[in-house]
């Protein structure tokens, strides 16, 4: 999944740019017009008399006059506006979010996680435009009605949606957008583009416009908050705010506000289900040199998280006090004119523009992102045995796979399912960590595929096979992929495996500084693939929670301010490559940071590298041994060796012989003499990628 995320926060531009091969893929020329509509076809045709439009597609025309009445009476923006945004996403910016926030999706039922829609009024023009990525581009003509405009993002002729404002309203024009629901920077960026032709952004107070029409609107979530022991995070909640009063002292900042979910929930131990596949709750923090505030639905406050908590209490370091959720910008308020309070920390990359508005003041990340991904030692025991539970469900489902295929009876979609099942009867399953990347053949080529009905297809002898899922425990959060073929693999298939292999291989060889950045490590998974001419357009990495969000600090791709380079930092390790309308193979193993041994210690410095913390086998089949260093092929068969000796006594214990067989099987070490030439390869990838680290280490 990784790949939803890290391609959009951190390679999505480049990736973008030098042409996303899911658009190419899916062959839609939506401006041509069509004269006859082929019995099937599943998007609109809005050039047809009458137009077509597909069953797939929802009738906005009744909605779209309702928000423009709105529009036109709202006492939001202090007057009329022209123009109305309607983000994807909500007031945390999370990555996933409740079917309640879903606003944009309500009013022009396209479904897919990324997209803005912007209505203009009956004055203006009375249009309607969505813009998304060429992810979405089939899925915009199959869902959206022809009362949309679908803005295919990055293609040609194509505006921003900016640029489309500013030709479609006059001077003195006023767009209105809710400001708790954009970013800073997106904010800025509208607001400056607009305001260069004259033309305001308003942020609405007191309420949304799509909430006003949106009469069956499910109600807000009252889930239970659940609480986490010590035996779970290894840290109090007591001892997690004495850490972070100590990076404001440092800072000098006497607030510190938390929008993130995930960051909240990490702070006070307690874990939500008010959003899909992240265990988290709707909620803000406020901390202060005495204070500590939560802002929530009390009614999610269970006798068990009052005592959890030691709700109760009126002052002191160690009391938490909670609030109502809707309360919090008025609070930021209260701040920023308090006297006492010089500097407010609030995170510049993860807050909404309404925060900041009230703050009117901005820091760097904020403290807890940094505190979270560097586990402590009971969250990186709990999620190695997670990971241990969770390998058991996957390595009975690629032993499943392989007996169930060949009769022909498997999809993506009863596949994925059937993994769940697995997965949901280890001890501590709490759930999926996000919806399965399920593919077979061509489907895997879709980098950010989910299947559905239409998109389904058979698991078969004949195609490549990507399997890319996780899960929620107790005691940790899960993400593996691994790719495999039930029959003949071309020879093609199996260079391309073992470059992927080869780059994963050379990630974890990697020694480095403390304090690295994903950046520099990023290459060494490259490496392969680039010296055959192929790369995979994705970061090779992201950080991942503790029971928690299954993306997180730190990133491979991009330098957000927490570095790879800390011991207990967990980071996925998958690097890919992706044949447009063919297969794709993607493998990524869950790495742990810990203290490298090295034979010298130049400056007493500390030196790192990656544990294999995910322990599947890889596929015998694909793999090429002959393009394999002695080096890489040791180190394989070091992991299988780990895979065999700690999955193994497990599988035993659970009763599931026919399981550990296959493991036994499958872990068998390789000859050495199947890698042809070491020799000639001692100047191996490992070798070069070490030397540039080591070089860049002295040029900085
Ligand atoms: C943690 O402690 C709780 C409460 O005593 C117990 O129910 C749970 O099984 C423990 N979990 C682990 C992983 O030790």
């Amino acid at each position: 999944m990784h790949f939803a995320t890290i391609l959009l926060l951190c390679t999505g531009a480049v990736f973008f740019a030098r042409g996303d091969p899911v658009s190419e893929g899916d062959g839609i020329h939506p401006r041509s017009p069509r004269v006859k509509r082929a019995p099937g076809d599943t998007e609109r045709d809005c050039t047809a008399t009458p137009p077509y439009i597909p069953p797939t597609a929802k009738d906005t025309t009744a909605l779209l006059a309702s928000l423009r009445q709105a529009m036109q009476t709202s006492g939001y923006f202090a007057g009329s506006i022209q123009a109305y945004i309607i983000p994807a996403g909500d007031a945390h910016l999370s990555e996933y979010i409740s079917t309640r926030d879903k606003r944009r999706e309500f009013i022009s039922g396209f479904t897919g996680s990324a997209g803005t829609a912007v209505v203009t009024n009956d004055a203006s023009g009375g249009k309607a435009a969505l813009w998304t990525d060429s992810r979405y581009f089939l899925q915009g003509e199959q869902e959206l009605d022809c009362n949309w405009i679908l803005m295919k993002q990055a293609e040609e002729d194509v505006p921003t949606i900016e640029e489309w404002l500013v030709s479609e309203l006059n001077p003195g024009g006023r767009v209105g957008v809710d400001p708790q629901l954009v970013s800073i920077s997106t904010w800025k960026q509208y607001d400056d583009a607009l305001q260069a032709d004259g033309i305001s952004l308003v942020g609405s107070s007191g309420g949304n416009l799509i909430d006003d029409i949106w009469t069956d609107r499910p109600p807000p979530s009252t889930a239970p908050l659940i609480t986490l022991g010590l035996n779970y995070t290894g840290k109090s909640w007591e001892d997690k705010l004495t850490d972070i009063r100590g990076k404001m002292t440092e800072t000098e900042a006497d607030a510190l506000v938390l929008t993130k979910l995930d960051e909240v929930a990490w702070l006070v131990n307690l874990r939500g289900s008010d959003v899909p596949f992240n265990p988290v709750f709707f909620a803000y923090a406020i901390v202060t040199a005495d204070t500590a505030k939560l802002y929530l639905d009390m009614s999610k406050v269970t006798d068990d998280v009052r005592s959890h908590l030691q709700l109760g209490c009126t002052t002191g370091a160690s009391c938490v006090q909670v609030a109502a959720y809707d309360t919090l910008l008025t609070a930021v308020e209260a701040l920023a004119a308090d006297s006492n309070i010089r500097k407010i920390w609030i995170s510049s990359a993860s807050t909404t523009y309404a925060v900041f508005s009230k703050s009117k003041q901005i820091l760097d990340a904020s403290p807890v992102m940094k505190m979270k991904s560097k586990k402590n030692p009971v969250e990186q025991q709990g999620l190695k045995n997670a990971h241990v539970r969770d390998a058991v469900a996957k390595c009975e489902y690629l032993m499943w796979l392989e007996e169930a295929v060949p009769g022909g009876s498997v999809t993506e979609i009863s596949g994925a399912d059937y993994l769940e099942q697995l997965r949901s009867r280890q001890r501590d399953y709490m759930g999926l960590s996000f919806p399965a990347i399920s593919a077979s053949g061509p489907n895997g080529a879709v980098v950010h595929y989910r299947p559905t009905e239409e998109t389904n297809r058979a698991v078969n002898t004949e195609d490549v096979y990507l399997i890319d899922s996780g899960g929620q425990y107790r005691d940790g959060t899960t993400d593996v992929t691994r790719t495999l073929h039930f029959g003949q693999p071309t020879d093609y298939q199996r260079e391309c495996y073992t470059l992927v292999l080869m780059g994963a291989i050379n990630e974890f060889l990697q020694v480095f500084k403390q304090g690295t950045f994903g950046i520099r490590l990023d290459q060494a998974a490259r490496a392969p693939l680039f010296s055959r001419g192929l790369e995979y357009g994705h970061g090779t990495g992201h950080g991942l929670g503790s029971f928690l969000n299954v993306h997180e600090d730190p990133y491979f791709g991009r330098s957000s301010g927490v570095p790879v380079g800390e011991t207990g930092t967990f980071i996925t390790i998958e690097p890919g490559y992706y044949e447009d309308g063919q297969f794709g193979i993607r493998l990524e193993t869950l790495a742990m940071v810990r203290e490298a041994d090295t034979k010298y210690n130049f400056g007493g410095r500390t030196y790192l590298t990656f544990e294999p913390i995910t322990l599947v086998p890889f596929s015998e089949k694909m793999i090429k041994f002959d393009m394999l260093n002695m080096d890489q092929l040791t180190w394989l068969n070091d992991y299988h060796k780990k895979v065999r000796e700690t999955i193994g006594p497990e599988l035993q214990r659970q009763g599931k012989n026919d399981v550990y067989d296959w493991l036994m099987k499958n872990t068998q070490p390789f000859e050495t003499s199947r890698i042809t030439s070491s020799g000639a390869k001692a100047v191996s990838y490992v070798f070069i990628i070490a030397f540039a680290v080591v070089c860049s280490i002295f040029s900085t």
